[in-house]
């Protein structure tokens, strides 16, 4: 059965490119990207649009902040549901989202997060476990509810943290987790190895 997925980001996209990169390898399950939406309208993520002839798409957030405005949050929900998606992937999209979408997408959204939540939610999640100096971070995939980076844990992958490690090294060895885990979880999903909401 096909599993189309919308991916919402608002920076680089090299999670939503490891999702592509899989997809076109035909190691994505039954996982079909079916477009990419963006709050900025010169990121990153949107240029993948062109290289791997996706729909990539700007939606005005209409605020600044964390929130995006009622009617922007209208105009996602519309645009997202006419790919009548089975999934809803937040691939570093730096919004918070309001329990109204969550439910119009019947809870089919999960999230990214660079930390072992229930660890360092919130923004900088690599920055707060470096500075903590903790000895193992690593990355969460969750089911987004309305509490802020505290949904269903659906998977974690994690990286140690050496003695000579520095913020930027941490953060390459973070995206690499994170580029095996979510299209993991989004195969494993797909196929139904993981019970969906
Ligand atoms: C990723 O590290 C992701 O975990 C993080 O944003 C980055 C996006 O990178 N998400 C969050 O911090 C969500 N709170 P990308 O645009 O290269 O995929």
């Amino acid at each position: 059965m096909a599993y189309p997925i919308v991916i919402l980001g608002s920076g680089r996209g090299s999670n939503a490119e490891a999702l592509l990169k899989a997809e076109a390898k035909k190691q994505l399950g039954a996982a079909k990207i079916a477009a990419i939406i963006s709050d900025h309208e010169d990121a990153g993520i949107l240029e993948l649009g062109q290289k791997y002839e996706v729909p990539a798409i700007y939606i005005d957030p209409q605020r600044k902040g964390a929130r995006l405005s009622d009617e922007a949050e209208q105009n996602y929900i519309e645009r997202i549901q006419s790919f009548s998606p089975k999934l809803i992937v937040l691939a570093g999209f730096m919004r918070i989202i309001q329990p109204s979408f969550i439910e119009a997408v019947n809870g089919h959204m999960i999230n990214l997060h660079p930390s072992l939540l229930p660890s360092f939610p919130g923004m900088n999640g690599i920055g707060q476990a470096f500075d903590h100096g903790v000895k193992v971070t690593g990355c969460t995939v969750h089911w987004v509810t309305p509490a802020l980076d505290a949904g269903p844990i659906i998977d974690q992958k994690e990286v140690r943290i050496d003695e000579k490690d520095t913020l930027k090294m941490l953060e390459k060895k973070m995206h690499i987790i994170e580029h095996q885990l979510l299209p993991d979880v989004v195969t494993r999903l797909s196929k139904g190895q993981i019970k969906s909401r």
